[in-house]
């Protein structure tokens, strides 16, 4: 698979470096409260189990699956939640896990949907983020690299549903999509 790959942006040490740091920030940061902390699938896998081990409080996990409406191509800006959290939310401080920020449409309308439930707060962590492409400004919480508008794939991050394997995060190879 790394022969798919034009260039590795961040390998194992880089990505295990940057995770650590972010689960010591929220660890500062929620010391005493009541966390769930919410992976996003599938694009989050990698991300969020690592970077819970990194978080040194008694939190609580849960998923939940969502994609945007339409065909595939244009992205509405309404969200359809596949698989929704296990429990309310109600009153409690919840961090949304996301492997990356690109237009923001996605992310904003979900934040949307969670924040009528009441939590306490819901904040965003996010290991990626292509600024250059945002559509709707979406304050990330914990941003874990800026990067620039490639396409890329490892560490969760798919083309097609392959990739999400790799151990690194690197640009895809252009003949491999186009
Ligand atoms: P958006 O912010 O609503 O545009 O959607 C973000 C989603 O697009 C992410 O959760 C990824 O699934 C996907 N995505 C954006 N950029 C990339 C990339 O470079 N590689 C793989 N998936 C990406
Ligand atoms: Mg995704």
């Amino acid at each position: 698979m790394l022969k798919d790959l034009e260039s590795v942006m961040f390998d194992e040490k880089a990505i295990a470096a940057k995770v650590s740091e972010l689960g010591q920030q929220i660890t500062k940061d929620y010391a005493g409260k009541d966390v769930l902390v919410v992976g996003i699938l599938k694009g989050a896998a990698v991300f969020f189990t690592d970077l819970i081990r990194q978080i040194n409080l008694p939190i609580n996990i849960d998923f939940i699956v969502a994609s945007s409406y339409g065909d595939g191509t244009e992205t509405s800006g309404k969200v359809d939640i596949k698989k929704d959290l296990e429990k309310d939310i109600a009153g409690r401080h919840v961090i949304l896990v996301e492997d990356i920020i690109d237009s923001g449409i996605t992310m904003n309308s979900l934040m949307a949907i969670l924040r009528e439930r009441k939590p306490a707060s819901v904040k965003l962590c996010a290991l990626l983020s292509k600024p250059s492409r945002r559509q709707i400004d979406v304050p990330i919480d914990y941003c874990g690299f800026e990067v620039p508008d490639e396409f890329l794939v490892g560490y969760g991050l798919d083309y097609a549903e392959k990739y999400r394997n790799l151990p690194v995060i690197g640009v895809l190879k252009r003949e491999i999509y186009t």
